[in-house]
């Protein structure tokens, strides 16, 4: 067979651990051979072709990024999209398609398998809202690189007195926000989940400092919003799949802290330090299960499936289930943090 890799959306720590176990399984053992397109969709629209050997993968298991390159492009956005995927498919006699991305990527990707292409999907996103699995590979990377300046940020904060707030990503869901609060020590946590009433946040802050305790750690999802629209958020541009660029939440809400309670506060935007930089051990090992997993999908004839990680096995779910509902934070999961704000 000849099989096509591509790796689509934001990128992520791990895509080139999947890659690297994709083309070791899908060449090296079962004599397959695979290419890899440029961008994501946008290089099956355009024809961006890379072959994929041992040689290519050698060496980026603990690189981020992606080799491939990655993009927001949507095939389905423009008119002939789909009639230019189709006929890079036919150009690199590819028999099928292996779809490393979130739930834009892996919509399309169900899309195109709902039109006759084969296509099998791995699940990626640093933010973890991907439904139908525990885990998106990534994750645990994002987690524990927020985790690392939170607690840089607990010894500045105590030195000065400060309230420093800690912007995370997660868009729709606060994956991230949650587990490095939690695993943090974060006074107070915001989620995209929660509209937060501001008031209520500063009460905590003048709580702490009632007893004493002038340093405190507020992280807040790039998505939180206020509650009865208070704050009014600034939006950027719009990508192919219609989300508005975030990223104000922090800066807006230090400003609110400061003239609420006059606390000398500061805000820190992680941003895409998150997406970048080497995974984790952990994310290594869930990529490349899913790799392999992705490869012995498509060797079996599998299509508009994803491999996901269930009760801790790698198994496979029709792709409808992954891209359906986004998957949001366990809110009993939030009630344990709320134990710790204030
Ligand atoms: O990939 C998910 C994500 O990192 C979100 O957490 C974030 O909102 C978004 O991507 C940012 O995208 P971009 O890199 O296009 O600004």
């Amino acid at each position: 067979m000849r099989i096509g890799i591509l790796t689509g959306g934001g990128d992520c720590p791990g895509l080139n651990a999947v890659i690297r176990a994709i083309v070791r399984k899908g060449v090296s053992v079962q004599g397959h051979s695979i290419v890899g397109f440029r961008h994501g969709w946008r290089g099956l629209m355009d024809g961006e072709v890379t072959d994929l050997g041992r040689e290519e993968v050698r060496g980026i298991l603990p690189r981020g990024g992606t080799i491939l390159g990655s993009s927001r492009t949507n095939p389905y956005k423009s008119d002939d999209g789909i009639a230019r995927v189709r006929t890079t498919l036919a150009e690199e006699n590819i028999d099928a398609l292996i779809a490393i991305g979130g739930e834009d990527t892996l919509g399309v990707a169900h899309r195109l398998a709902e039109d006759g292409i084969r296509v099998v999907g791995v699940p990626k996103t640093i933010d973890n809202d991907l439904s139908a699995t525990e885990l998106t590979f990534g994750f645990d990377t994002a987690v524990q690189t927020a985790v690392d300046a939170i607690d840089r940020l607990h010894t500045t904060a105590e030195s000065h007195d400060r309230v420093m707030v800690v912007e995370v990503m997660g868009r729709h869901a606060g994956w991230i926000a949650l587990h490095s609060g939690i695993a943090g020590g974060a006074n107070v946590i915001l989620i995209p989940e929660r509209p937060f009433d501001v008031a209520a946040v500063c009460e905590y802050l003048l709580h702490r400092s009632r007893r004493g305790e002038n340093a405190s750690i507020v992280v807040v999802a790039e998505g939180a919003v206020p509650a009865e629209g208070t704050m009014t958020l600034q939006s950027g541009a719009v990508d192919d799949f219609g989300h508005v660029q975030l990223g104000g939440v922090g800066n807006q809400l230090t400003e609110e802290i400061k003239s609420r309670t006059g606390f000398d506060t500061r805000a820190t935007i992680l941003g895409h330090v998150l997406r970048g930089g080497t995974p984790t051990a952990f994310d290594r090992v869930l990529a490349t299960r899913f790799g392999i997993a992705a490869i012995e999908a498509v060797h079996d004839g599998a299509t508009d499936e994803m491999v996901a990680l269930q009760s801790g096995q790698i198994v496979r779910v029709p792709l409808a289930d992954a891209v359906g509902t986004l998957k949001t934070v366990d809110p009993a999961l939030y009630e344990l943090a709320e134990t710790f704000f204030g």
